[in-house]
């Protein structure tokens, strides 16, 4: 497991282990996640500390192994533009890297990547006249006028919101999604060129739980919520908090990889890892603060917008509960409650 040190990978190296099953990490311990070693490292697994770029730690750590997963990446929306090499390089060369790898050694197995729902873009939706339409991005002088909904290309309608599937049209609209994508070409590249191989791109939505980094540039929403909250500070919503998400526990997303990583697959495919429940921005930063208790400060609506930011992605959990058998189980009010006190890194 590349990026076993982190905040999905580590979990999903307990849950394996537990399960019996012999873990190999392979981590670099990047500084701009981790400050130090993280001291919730499973003792059970087998640690390799370095990069998947590097062909010869891929080619020890991999030895032998039936199955790999390709958790390590630089996640989130980054600082600004200038990030784009870092990105690059941690997410395309270090896929490639690992891929080379795994071709020299002749690997044939299961290989699971942590995608994203970023792939997507917009989520899917629906214009009241046109249906089913695909939502460009949000004009600037919309937003300055609080108009928040992505409108119909055809009769300017704001359009409803809809369960993204897995194969909706990709729309990757910043670096980061872009490189997510371009991990899916390369593996889905890897396993045409390897028969014998099964490659699964898990696309996460918005997860959230024990072990998420503070918040960060690069730290999703719900990471920068709960240290506002610890701070004693109001969670500030841009937009009107009406933005809708899935928000996924870190331990259903561990599940699924277990799932990917073991159950009969009938293909090589994309799967969405959701709780199914989709929420508001709002309700979650909501429901976060009550779970802080009664004198925490409430959700604040702040306006404004993130340009690059999209309205709402809300998955479609259908084709994960068909074929890998997946569901989630930990409920938005109880994950949320046990996140509010939670040991963040
Ligand atoms: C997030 C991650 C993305 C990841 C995806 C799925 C980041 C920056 N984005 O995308 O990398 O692939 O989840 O796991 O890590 N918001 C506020 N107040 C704030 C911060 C954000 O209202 O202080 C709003 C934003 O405007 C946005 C929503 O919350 O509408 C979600 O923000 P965020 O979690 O940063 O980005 P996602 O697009 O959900």
């Amino acid at each position: 497991m590349t990026g076993g040190a982190g905040f999905v990978g580590s979990h999903l190296v307990d849950l394996l282990v537990a399960e019996g099953h012999e873990v190999v990490v392979l981590d670099l311990c990047l500084p701009d996640a981790h400050d130090r070693r993280p001291d919730y490292l499973n003792p059970a697994a087998e640690y390799v500390w370095g990069d998947c770029a590097d062909a010869g730690l891929v080619a020890d750590a991999a030895r032998g192994c039936e199955a790999v997963s390709h958790q390590a990446a630089m996640v989130g929306l980054g600082v600004d533009f200038a990030d784009v090499g870092t990105y690059c390089r941690h997410n395309d060369l270090g896929t490639a890297g690992l891929l080379g790898a795994l071709h020299d050694q002749g690997f044939r197995g299961r290989l699971v990547l942590a995608s994203s729902m970023v792939v997507y873009g917009e989520g899917r939706y629906a214009c009241p006249t046109h249906g089913t339409t695909p939502a460009p991005p949000r004009r600037v002088d919309d937003l300055d006028r609080g108009r928040w909904e992505p409108r119909c290309p055809r009769c300017d309608a704001p359009l409803a919101p809809d369960t993204v599937p897995e194969d909706a049209p990709a729309d990757p609209r910043n670096v980061y999604a872009a490189t997510k994508l371009h991990q899916e070409h390369l593996v889905a590249c890897f396993e045409r060129e390897h028969p014998g191989t099964t490659a699964i791109a898990l696309r996460y939505h918005n997860v959230y739980g024990p072990r998420m980094p503070r918040d960060t540039p690069y730290a999703g929403v719900a990471s920068i919520f709960r240290s506002a909250l610890e701070r004693g500070e109001a969670p500030r919503l841009f937009e009107d908090g009406g933005q809708r998400r899935d928000f996924v526990h870190v331990h259903d997303v561990a599940r699924a990889n277990r799932a990917a990583l073991t159950a009969p697959v009938p293909a090589s495919r994309a799967f969405n890892v959701a709780s199914g429940s989709p929420h508001t921005v709002g309700e979650m930063a909501g429901a976060l603060a009550a779970a802080f208790g009664p004198d925490a400060p409430g959700p604040e609506v702040v306006g404004g917008y993130r340009l690059g930011d999209v309205r709402h992605v809300v998955a479609s959990p259908e084709r994960a509960a068909d074929e890998l058998g997946y569901r989630a189980t930990v409920g938005f009010d109880e994950g949320m409650r046990e996140f509010a006190a939670a040991p963040l890194r």
